[in-house]
């Protein structure tokens, strides 16, 4: 058993891709791309997703008790790209269409759908750190998402 063949199990498991979305202690929108993502729970509703101890955001992640799972839409994967793209992490929020809900979460604009969480838990994981939210709003729009298998994004083939 490899930490190479773990990866390769993983990445033929084809996923969508979202961006998580919070505002820091500076009030600050920050986020980055994310695949972790996964429902946990009809009652009360849960979702999760988990963040590398590696990133920027991590520290904001430690401490935040809300956030926004964005599930992008298949023509988006020029935010998916800008939210993992460590050089970009100053001027994420400056070019794409953004704004501040309700709940006082920064949502996307034009996503597939947007679950809006308060956390419910946070779980220390080996190098990743395990947040579960609990969903307080949904929006959501008759749209295909973005595929994310084989480390290359795209849209549904056209024979699935
Ligand atoms: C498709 C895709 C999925 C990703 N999923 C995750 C994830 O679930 N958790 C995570 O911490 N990073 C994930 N990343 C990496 C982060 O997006 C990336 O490391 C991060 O945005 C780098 O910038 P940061 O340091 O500002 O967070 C993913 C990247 C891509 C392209």
């Amino acid at each position: 058993m490899t930490v190479h063949s773990f990866k390769e199990v993983m990445a033929n498991y084809p996923t969508g891709v979202t961006v998580v979305t919070t505002f820091d202690g500076k009030n600050e929108p920050i986020g980055l791309t994310v695949n972790s993502f996964a429902s946990v729970s009809v009652d009360p509703l849960l979702v999760l997703w988990s963040i590398g101890k590696e990133s920027s955001n991590y520290k904001t992640f430690q401490e935040v008790d809300r956030f926004t799972i964005n599930i992008l839409a298949h023509h988006q994967k020029e935010i998916a790209l800008l939210f993992a793209n460590r050089e970009q992490t100053e001027v994420r929020f400056q070019k794409c269409d953004w704004y501040q809900s309700e709940h006082q979460v920064p949502v996307l604009e034009n996503v597939a759908a947007a679950l809006q969480c308060k956390l419910y838990k946070r779980i220390d994981a080996g190098d990743h750190l395990v947040l579960i939210g609990e969903v307080i709003d949904i929006t959501h729009e008759d749209v295909l998402p973005l595929l994310y298998h084989q480390r290359k994004m795209g849209e549904f083939p056209t024979s699935f």
